[in-house]
């Protein structure tokens, strides 16, 4: 799905830039051009970029707990 339709930024892409490392709304706009145009894309690009960074931060708890638990 699109989110931003003047730059041609998909949801895929916003997700990928969130595990590229991607925290902010300016830092998306930056490496994609999300948010750079009309602008009208910004509330649905803010939540989909917090979903996407939210989903990132928990596969790396998961992912680091699994690691504690090979180790122990
Ligand atoms: S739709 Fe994203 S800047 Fe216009």
């Amino acid at each position: 799905m699109y989110v931003c339709m003047c730059n041609g930024v998909t949801e895929a892409a916003i997700r990928r830039a969130a595990r590229a490392g991607i925290r902010t709304l300016s830092e998306l706009a930056m490496s994609t051009g999300c948010t750079a145009g009309c602008g009208c894309c910004l509330e649905t690009a803010e939540v989909t970029l917090r979903d996407a960074v939210s989903a990132e931060l928990q596969a790396s708890r998961a992912a680091r707990a699994d690691g504690m638990l090979a180790l122990a």
